[in-house]
């Protein structure tokens, strides 16, 4: 049933009479605008993480004026609030370290200010979940409006995709393949164009996550940045979140379990990132559901990759969407998804795929002829990671799926850099490289520093890929036998943190084990000798992040920022 005016949650800045109420109408009188544009109007934030140091958001200043120009011509009355720009290539030591920061932020800012809904601007990786988490915290209509991919990148008459290329194109400098000279032309072509990374890397992932889950309107994941199409979509965003305020349709009344699973699956059959496993549990235990390691690895045993995207695959977001896209995709596994979940705007994901179609077979590929024919993600236990640790089997070389080999560890981060290239380090082929101490308190952050270096020497006599071991995440757009999200992580004392140089270490993806070989009894005296290292932080946000973050296998959310306890329309009443 439609609400009326006075039901709307700004009624109570905007329309009653005392004296705060006058002075929220007289400020907004001195932005110039007129009591009529407001009055009895649902206010509609949009949350936008526009920043000069964002590239992946650089359209977002053009695209906010289409979303409230929606929201206007609806009936709305918009109003944008900045928030926090997760830069992924700009901020130090990750951005990873801020995505609870800025849901933090989301769900203040639409606690403290007259928001009847929201419009929230994100892609560039962490924003997505982030402002995710915080509008289901608050629970009020929301819609999201994705990025988008940039254009392809160009490089001498081919293809460049993000990361995918930075690290296949680095590896060559460094074994002496290409000269300086190409590196730079490479620098210069592999991003063109607003929007964020043309790969299936996090932001793809975590988008596609996001239109599945109803959060977007249907097909809007997949349109590339600079595409009109994309203008006409952030600006009917603006038009349906007007409506969803008067029917108050909130994420809450239609995210289910099965809504989360069919993201998982979407996430598999993209052949999507590693890094959607943390995010997504974190989006759940939001919602107040407990989506674990343990379905992710359950659903990839039976979910094929379709989506021919680099890494895994070979092509990049502008040809998926000319390919049919996100719904072109969902077209070809509507018999494994949950079609009758719905979306923001009431429909049921059956009705949204109604008319999708796929027009390049080898961009979306059939079911019977998939990339990869499952376990598109692998959840790894074992001595080594007895609370989990994740791997990417479709983008690793197939020999290491059972492999064995000597450990060779660094303590660190800075460890790794000095000593990896030392041609004097005892490694070959057949070792184990492992990083202690990324995870997420003792990088402090868990960054993307899990696709490890292969040794310069080792690169010169063609090795492409090893057996990595780390807590640390993976870009989502990179690739290699990387296990990764190791829990509990080393930093806490993590089984991680025993490993020497020259202990064997077992993977198994066949049988999801990862496993330090020594004894039960050798590794309950190197844990009694373990000595808990200094905490990284000693003031500031840095101390409530180590005090309260959560390890991998929980999605590292704030433990004070799980639904327990919390009620999200409850806030105290603001006058
Ligand atoms: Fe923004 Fe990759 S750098 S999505």
């Amino acid at each position: 049933m439609k609400k009326k005016s006075e039901e709307l949650r700004s009624h109570r800045w905007y329309g009653v009479k005392d004296l705060r109420s006058f002075g929220h109408r007289s400020r907004t009188a001195q932005m110039g605008f007129h009591r009529s544009d407001y009055a009895g109007k649902p206010v509609i934030a949009v949350i936008n993480t526009w920043s000069d140091i964002n590239p992946c958001h650089s359209h977002f200043k053009q695209r906010v004026e289409e979303v409230k120009r929606g929201i206007w011509q609806a009936g709305g009355f918009p109003v944008e609030m900045p928030a926090m720009s997760l830069s992924e290539p700009f901020q130090k030591p990750t951005t990873m370290l801020y995505r609870n920061l800025l849901a933090m932020e989301t769900e203040e800012l639409l606690r403290s200010y007259p928001a009847d809904g929201c419009v929230l601007m994100g892609g560039c990786d962490k924003t997505t979940p982030a402002l995710i988490m915080g509008a289901l915290a608050m629970n009020l209509p929301t819609l999201f409006v994705p990025a988008g991919p940039m254009l392809r990148g160009d490089y001498k008459g081919g293809f460049l995709g993000s990361g995918s290329d930075t690290w296949k194109y680095w590896a060559e400098l460094r074994a002496g393949n290409i000269t300086e000279q190409d590196w730079q032309d490479v620098e210069d072509g592999i991003a063109r164009s607003p929007g964020h990374c043309m790969t299936m890397g996090t932001a793809s992932t975590m988008t596609s996550a996001a239109e599945v889950l109803g959060l977007t309107l249907p097909g809007a994941a997949s349109i590339p940045a600079p595409d009109s199409r994309h203008a006409q979509m952030a600006t009917l965003t603006g038009k349906h979140i007007v409506d969803l305020v008067w029917n108050d349709i909130k994420p809450l009344d239609y995210l289910t379990p099965a809504s989360f699973d069919n993201a998982v699956m979407t996430v598999l059959a993209l052949g999507g990132s590693t890094n959607s496993i943390v995010h997504l549990i974190a989006m759940a235990r939001r919602a107040g559901f407990n989506l674990t390691l343990d379905r992710f690895d359950e659903l990839a045993r039976r979910i094929p990759v379709l989506a021919n995207l680099r890494p895994s695959g070979k092509y990049l977001m502008e040809d998926f969407y000319y390919a049919g896209g996100l719904r072109g995709l969902l077209s070809r596994i509507t018999d494994l998804l949950d079609t009758t979940q719905r979306n923001a705007l009431g429909q049921t994901l059956a009705q949204t795929l109604q008319d999708a179609e796929v027009y390049h077979d080898d961009v979306i590929r059939t079911r019977d002829n998939p990339l990869v024919s499952n376990d598109g993600l692998a959840v790894l236990r074992g001595n080594l990671a007895p609370d989990g640790a994740v791997i990417k089997p479709a983008a690793m070389e197939a020999h290491l799926r059972q492999h064995t080999g000597r450990a060779v560890v660094f303590k660190d981060y800075n460890d790794m850099s000095t000593r990896i290239d030392d041609p004097a380090l005892d490694i070959d082929a057949n070792s184990v490289i492992v990083l202690q101490s990324a995870g997420p308190q003792g990088a402090p952050g868990m960054p993307e520093w899990g696709q490890l270096p292969i040794p310069q020497k080792l690169l010169k006599q063609g090795v492409r890929d090893m057996v990595r071991v780390s807590d640390a995440r993976m870009s989502g757009t990179s690739y290699g036998a990387c296990v990764l999200h190791v829990a509990p992580e080393s930093h806490v004392g993590g089984p991680l943190a025993l490993v020497r140089d020259g202990d064997l270490i077992r993977l198994d993806i066949e049988g999801r084990r990862i496993d330090l070989l020594i004894s039960d009894e050798e590794m309950s005296q190197r844990q009694a000798a373990w000595q808990a290292p200094a905490p990284k932080f000693q003031r500031g946000y840095g101390t409530l992040y180590l005090k309260h973050i959560q390890q991998a296998d929980k999605g590292c959310d704030f433990d004070f920022l799980l639904p327990e306890g919390s009620n999200p329309e409850g806030e105290p009443e603001i006058h």
